[in-house]
Formats: structure tokens, sequence, C-alpha cells
């Protein structure tokens, strides 16, 4: 692949899209790593990613918390340091700028655990994969938030059984969070648009909400450097950054 010198989306790529989305009634937007990656965080599946040197099964499954508690949560505290210290960028942004422009037609879901999309202003949005900022007791399975990075002690203990809390996050080999994944479902059975932001869509089921949204032939735009397994399914794969496509070109209108 050569980025350096690709000119990015053909200008009428970026029109026919821009104008699918300011005509659309429906809108769900699925965002995954890449959204983060211009607010300098590691996606999971590029050089230097989060799982770049890492078995991610010896760090994000219930057998590696079981294993060894203290390491598994090191890693992710690491991770909450790393986002507190980062800033929502002008991807981030111009999505929370389409929902309010858009009240009532849209849903954002996202893959992502940073809380980046509610900093940057998203309201609520239907997050697949849990948040970063979520612990869950392992004893008598109460969640709480927790904004404090970093961590101590680690691992934390829930404050009404003391028993070891967990990263509120989905592990390999854990279902997704039901209530969430049904949300995100109907709302993509319920779309006349679907927009894919930054994610390899090799994790499923979240990338079965693509696949789907394919299956029913509505616009599709994808906003990815590098075409996915499904660019060619999309209407418009549009190659480029998030924080640079999105802003400029897709959302505004
Ligand atoms: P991946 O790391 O698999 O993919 C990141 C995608 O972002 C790639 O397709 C990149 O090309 C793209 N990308 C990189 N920079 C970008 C930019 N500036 N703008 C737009 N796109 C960019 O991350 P996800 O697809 O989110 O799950 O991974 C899905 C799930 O796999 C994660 O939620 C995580 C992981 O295992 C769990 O932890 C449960």
């Amino acid at each position: 692949m050569t980025q350096e010198h690709d000119p990015g989306p053909s200008p009428a790529a970026l029109e026919a899209a821009r104008t699918a989305l300011a005509g659309a009634r429906r809108i769900v937007v699925l965002t995954g790593a890449g959204i983060s990656a211009e607010s300098g965080i590691a996606t999971f599946r590029d050089p230097g990613g989060l799982w770049d040197g890492f078995k991610a099964e010896d760090l994000a499954s219930p057998a590696a918390f079981a294993r060894d508690p203290a390491f598994v949560w090191g890693w992710y505290d690491a991770r909450r340091v790393r986002v507190a210290a980062a800033k929502p960028n002008p991807a981030h942004r111009a999505l929370a700028a389409l929902e309010r422009a858009r009240p009532g037609a849209f849903t954002l879901v996202t893959q992502n655990v940073d809380g980046l999309h509610q900093r940057a202003g998203s309201v609520e949005p239907i997050e697949l994969h849990g948040s970063l900022w979520l612990l869950r007791c392992t004893g008598c399975g109460s969640e709480r938030r927790d904004l404090t990075a970093p961590l101590t002690p680690l691992p934390p203990a829930c404050p009404r059984c003391r028993a070891i809390e967990r990263p509120g996050v989905v592990w390999f080999g854990e279902f997704l969070p039901e209530e969430a994944f049904l949300r995100a479902e109907a709302a993509v059975e319920a779309a006349d648009l679907v927009l894919v932001v930054g994610t390899s869509n090799l994790v499923h089921p979240a990338a079965g909400l693509v696949v789907r949204a394919i299956e029913r032939d509505i616009p599709t735009i994808e906003v990815n450097p590098e075409p996915t397994r499904y660019a060619e399914g999309m209407t418009w794969a549009l190659a480029g950054k998030a924080g640079v496509v999105l802003p400029s070109r897709v959302t505004d209108g």
C-alpha cells in the first residue's frame, strides 16, 4: 500500500457519500479502534498495535485474569492512563456534531472501550465491548464507573463486598452485553444508511452488523485508510483517515 502517494477518496465519491448522509433519515455509525488512532491511541491489529507482541488471549481472557489478575490489570490500567491523557479528535467531534444535527435519526455503535466518543459529546453510544472506565465485581457482580488513572491498589476491590473487581470490557470467549447488541442489531435493521469507521471488520459479532447492512442493500460508507474485507460490498469505500475524511468532507452539509 502506498499511503504517502494515496490521493484519498475521489471528490465524486466524497460528494455522493455526503449527499446520501445528508438525506438519510436513520443513520447508524459503527466505529472501531481506527477512529481513535489520531488521538494517539494504538489500534489492535495495525503494526505497533495493542496485540502486536502479545497473544491477545494472554491478556484479554477470563483464563488470563484468573491466572494473574494484577498482570492483566496492569495492562488495562496503562491503557486507562494513556486514554486519560489523550483527547478526542476531529472524527469523534464530527460524529458528535452529526448526532446533534440529526436528533432521533442517529445511533452510534462503537467497539471502542476508550470513552472518547462521550468526551467529544456523543450521548450514550452503544458500547459493544464495554468500557475501560467500568469496573465489575467478580464476587457480587456490581458495577461502578471510576475515572481514576492510575488505579491503586491493583487489582481494585469491590466497595460493597471486597472481592476483586475486573475491567468491564468484553474478553475473548465472552458474550457481548446482550441488551447493547440487540439495540445495535435493531438499529441496523431500521437504518437507511450505515457508516463504518476505523474498524478492520475482523471481529464478530460486531462485524456481522456490517454484513447485515450490506445484505439489506442500503447505502453503506466505509472510512478507513486501508480498504477492509467488506470494502467491495460498500456503496462508497472512502480510503482515508477518519479525522480528515469525516469532518471536512462527509458529515458536514
Ligand atoms: P483493529 O485494530 O482490528 O482495526 C483498526 C482499523 O482501523 C484498521 O482497519 C485500520 O486500517 C484502521 N485505521 C487505522 N488508522 C485509522 C484512521 N486514522 N482512520 C480510520 N481508520 C483507521 O481494531 P477494531 O476493528 O476496532 O475487541 O478491532 C475490533 C476489536 O478487536 C476490538 O474492539 C477489540 C479487538 O480484539 C475486544 O477487545 C473485545
